[in-house]
Formats: C-alpha cells, sequence, structure tokens
C-alpha cells in the first residue's frame, strides 16, 4: 500500500544521518510530485512525527553560547560559516517535513502541501551543496560542534500552525534574507566560487519558503476571519524570543509578501521614518 505524505514526513523526521535524511526527502518529493502531476495525489493520512527530528552523534551540539566563533576572513572561519549553514540547511529540511506531519489533521489544500514538500526538497538539496562545499575544504557536516537551540521554534509552536507559519518561514527564513547577501559578499571577497554559487542558489530558493509561510499564513488568517498583521504581531510576540534584527532586505521580504508593517514594529528599535503618523 502506498504510504500517506504524512508518515513520509515522519519517516524523514526519525532518519538521522544528513545524507541519508536528505536523499530520503528527496525521494519521497518526487513521489509526491509524480503522483499530483499524474492526478492521483497522494492521502495526507496521519503519523506520530517525534518531539524532536532524529540526529547524528556527530556534530554535537552546544548551547549557543558555547559555540566557538571565528572570524570569516580566514579559510578556518569560512569553514566554520558553512558548518553552521549546513546545520541550519538541515533543521529546515526537518521544519518542512515536521508542519506536513504535525498539521495533517488541520484540513488544508493541496497547494500547502505541494509548497512544503517542494521546500523540503530544496532545504536537502541547500545542505548536500554545503557539505559539498564543506568537503572540498577538507572538512565535512560534524567536524565541528553546532547550535542546539535550533528546534526551539518548532517545539514552541507544535500546536499552533499559524504561530509556526509566523516563526518560522515568516521570521526566522526572513532572517535568512536579511543576511545570506554579507554572506555571499564574504565567499565572493575569498574567491570561493563554489560557495559563492551554493551561496546565490540558496538564496534565490529561500524567497519562495517566506512566501509559502506569507501566502498560507494569510489564507489561514481569511479563513479565520481575523486581521494578518495584528495576528501576526500577537503570535510573533508570544512565540519568538526578542526583537527582530534590522536592517531587514525590504526588496526580497516584499517579493515574499512580507510588507514592512508587519516586520518593522516587532524589531529592536523602531526607526521614526516609518511611525505611522510620520508624513
Ligand atoms: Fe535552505
Ligand atoms: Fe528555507
Amino acid at each position: 500500500m502506498t504510504k500517506c505524505l504524512a508518515e513520509r514526513a515522519e519517516e524523514v523526521l526519525r532518519t538521522a544521518d544528513g545524507r541519508a535524511k536528505t536523499a530520503l526527502s528527496h525521494a519521497h518529493a518526487a513521489e509526491w510530485f509524480a503522483a499530483r502531476k499524474a492526478g492521483e495525489a497522494l492521502p495526507i493520512g496521519q503519523a506520530t512525527p517525534p518531539d524532536r527530528p532524529a540526529r547524528p552523534d556527530q556534530p554535537a551540539l552546544l548551547p549557543p553560547r558555547e559555540v566557538p566563533r571565528r572570524r570569516p576572513g580566514t579559510p578556518q572561519g569560512r569553514i566554520a560559516l558553512l558548518h553552521a549553514l549546513a546545520h541550519i540547511e538541515l533543521n529546515a529540511v526537518d521544519l518542512h517535513w515536521d508542519i506536513v506531519a504535525r498539521f495533517a489533521h488541520v484540513p488544508m489544500p493541496q497547494g500547502f502541501y505541494d509548497d512544503w514538500v517542494k521546500a523540503a526538497d530544496e532545504e536537502s538539496k541547500h545542505f548536500n551543496l554545503l557539505c559539498d562545499c564543506l568537503e572540498g575544504m577538507g572538512s565535512h557536516y560534524g567536524a565541528l560542534p553546532a547550535h542546539a537551540g535550533m528546534w526551539r521554534a518548532a517545539e514552541d509552536t507544535a500546536k499552533d500552525l499559524m504561530g509556526r507559519l509566523a516563526v518560522v518561514p515568516m521570521v526566522l527564513e526572513a532572517r535568512g534574507l536579511d543576511v545570506t547577501p554579507g554572506m555571499i559578499e564574504i565567499f565572493r571577497k575569498a574567491q570561493d566560487g563554489a560557495a559563492t554559487a551554493a551561496l546565490e542558489a540558496i538564496y534565490a530558493e529561500e524567497v519562495g519558503h517566506v512566501a509559502y509561510g506569507a501566502k498560507w499564513f494569510n489564507f489561514l488568517c481569511g479563513r479565520e476571519n481575523l486581521d494578518p498583521k495584528e495576528s501576526f504581531h500577537a503570535l510573533v510576540r508570544r512565540y519568538f524570543h526578542g526583537a527582530l534584527k534590522p536592517p531587514f532586505n525590504e526588496e526580497k521580504r516584499a517579493e515574499a509578501g512580507l510588507p514592512p508593517d508587519f516586520y518593522w514594529p516587532l524589531a529592536e528599535e523602531f526607526p521614526p521614518a516609518f511611525r505611522p503618523d510620520a508624513d
């Protein structure tokens, strides 16, 4: 019997090894889209996703403050940066499959699953691209300690789909749009063509993930007759710990459907130019 989508998502979450997890993620995405194309979508079904996804023995996971910082001006620093990004991408694979499995009981249009399965497949590709870069530099994913707090946002929003969309794609992934151009510059200056190309490919696709978040957040607000901006502010304040950090990538955020009045009022500094009563 064909496995339903939620069970496939659970299977990815329970796979520990990064390369094995991303291979499975890609295989399930290919089957989902082949079935969709044939006009016979896989059933969504139900599953019991683990509280936390399976992780390999390496890297060691440390509290954020204990993860050593290295300056990106050195090859070792750039390896550390790529390693941190690979860790983020591996978590992103799990976050996208988790939204499918965790909220399988919430009735959603097929397009919702198309978007998150596609995003999960792209994150799998991103993880592998970064692993390839690390291996090309004589390192590998697992060689350095990594951030232990990555699953916090998923745990905090495990019972609230709108909260999950607000915090994961619309805050955390949107933050990626803000910081990625600076990272691309670091590798461009270091004349690392492989890492520059990998980060540019990732940057282009991440806009889509933020856009999926905004699209389905707005959909749910519309279905519940809620004001999207006010709901977003309330949910981010409830589930996200801390203020948003400018500068924001206003151009890419706009492309992803995030208007300034969504994020500026949650920023640590509220700029005078943005005040609603400003000229
Ligand atoms: Fe990614
Ligand atoms: Fe993403």
